[in-house]
């Protein structure tokens, strides 16, 4: 069995756009896993959109949130599938946890899908000012060293999420 063999709860990390939450819910479909979103439990738990988090106490203060409820999901190590914000593995301390607690996985893709597919929703505090492409083209050239630390690397290509959820079993089994 594929999910006895994991071990760990497998973590999602990689730009905003890139699929997490999509990939992540069929992975956790196919392991017969739990699926969580942090951004989501993020918001829970402060009761605040993550726009309204970053516009009253800024993105230091929503990291240091972000890191504590990825520290509560991973506390137990149960099998869980969790896809994390873009930002999440690029905070040292958020990052060793995850590196410690559990398979990470980066998914990536090229710019265009990442501006095609956070073009669908406009929740993103990072890309509010100014244009999307520019922004996403830096932030994944600034974040792919956080990135490449995950073990498994794994492209998602632009188009149904089918082959991007086999790559990803692939890799962890
Ligand atoms: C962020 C990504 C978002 C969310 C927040 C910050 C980032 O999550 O956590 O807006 O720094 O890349 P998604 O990757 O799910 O869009």
């Amino acid at each position: 069995r594929i999910a006895e063999r994991i071990g760990r709860p497998v973590v999602l990390v990689g730009m905003m756009g890139v699929g997490k939450s999509s990939v992540g819910k069929r992975l956790a479909g196919l392991l017969h896993w739990n699926f969580i979103d942090a951004d989501d439990e993020i918001e829970r738990s402060a009761r605040m959109a993550i726009p309204e988090i970053f516009d009253t106490y800024g993105e230091g203060y929503f990291r240091d949130g972000e890191r504590r409820v990825i520290a509560r999901l991973l506390e137990d190590g149960s099998p869980t599938v969790i896809a994390t914000g873009g930002g999440a593995f690029c905070n040292p301390a958020t990052r060793q946890l995850i590196l410690e607690r559990a398979v990470a996985v980066w998914l990536d893709s090229d710019v265009d899908t990442l501006v095609e597919r956070t073009a669908r929703k406009d929740n993103r505090p990072l890309l509010r000012d100014g244009d999307p492409r520019e922004i996403l083209a830096k932030l994944r050239n600034e974040r792919a060293p956080a990135y490449s630390q995950a073990p498994i690397h794994v492209v998602s290509a632009n188009g149904p999420h089918t082959q991007t959820v086999n790559r990803v079993l692939e890799g962890i089994a």
